[in-house]
């Protein structure tokens, strides 16, 4: 299999030109290499860059995931983007969002690669248990006693995805062998990277960026609706201590609830799950 299927870099003007969406994207910034497009993106964000604006980059040199993990980012590769958001939300329901960034990313590669893509809270795509795709979200919040408001109020969100394409196992380190996998690997085939991120732009800012408050329950309801893990007894493994429980819902606020073994339900917000053994 080749990995020669288009331009081995983005062309920001062929993007540009094929955009379909009013508000995600309208900037666009473009990089062959960068360290990290969420480390770039939070700087023009505590600027003041726009809600939508967005940056993708051909290859992350120190590409960041979740829980200070390093997120692998090889050239010509995969689809690596942030985007600001400026919701109009309560602070809340902030912790919604990943949950439903990662529906709108699984429903869009179920139509690509015709295949049914798991998420796993709080903000993974899984396929056959492996991972294809992470989303990073961080969040500003300035305190009230700042901005002079009554509440603290949230300033932006910086929303990154993650999406291994077109990698073949030997593109990855040997220790995430077994636990990720591409788009290529699962279909057979390379993938248009370009396709996939208008497509996905697209379902994204119909999703995000019309009436949030609105979409958002809908999408929570999706996000259960690809969620094998919900039902079972799971283990949330937090910084100092594991947490068993049977996972029964997320709530409003992307948050995991458990059922505990007294019978009590517990929200939780942070943390890393796994199907108890
Ligand atoms: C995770 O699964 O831990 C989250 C991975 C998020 C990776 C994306 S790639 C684009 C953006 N820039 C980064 O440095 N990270 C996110």
């Amino acid at each position: 299999m080749s990995r020669r299927t288009e331009k081995p870099f983005w062309d920001p003007d062929a993007l540009r030109a094929q955009l379909n969406t009013a508000v995600l994207g309208k900037r666009l910034i473009v990089f062959n290499r960068i360290t990290s497009t969420n480390d770039f993106l939070k700087r023009l964000a505590r600027r003041g860059a726009e809600t939508g604006t967005l940056v993708l980059a051909d290859q992350q040199t120190a590409g960041r995931g979740r829980l200070g993990r390093l997120w692998q980012s090889p050239p010509e590769a995969g689809l690596w983007f942030s985007f600001v958001l400026r919701p109009h939300l309560r602070l809340e329901q902030i912790g919604a969002l990943p949950l439903a960034i990662a529906v709108i990313v699984a429903e869009t590669l179920s139509a690509f690669c015709h295949t049914e893509f798991a998420v796993k809270w709080p903000n993974d795509i899984l396929w056959n248990q492996c991972k294809v795709c992470g989303i990073l979200c961080e969040t500003q919040i300035s305190p009230a006693l700042l901005s002079g408001e009554s509440s603290n109020q949230l300033e932006y969100v910086v929303a990154g995805v993650g999406i291994n394409v077109n990698q073949q196992p030997s593109d990855f380190p040997a220790e995430l062998r077994a636990r990720a996998i591409s788009l290529a690997m699962i279909t057979g085939q390379l993938l248009p990277r370009q396709d996939v991120f208008l497509e996905l732009l697209h379902r994204l800012e119909t999703g995000l960026f019309t009436n949030l408050t609105e979409t958002l329950p809908t999408l929570l309801l999706r996000w259960r609706a690809l969620c094998p893990d919900l039902g079972k007894p799971v283990v949330l493994q937090q910084a100092q201590e594991m947490i068993r429980g049977v996972f029964v819902n997320i709530g409003s606020g992307g948050e995991l609830v458990l059922r505990l073994a007294d019978g009590q339900r517990k929200m939780f917000s942070a943390g890393e799950v796994a199907i108890a053994k």
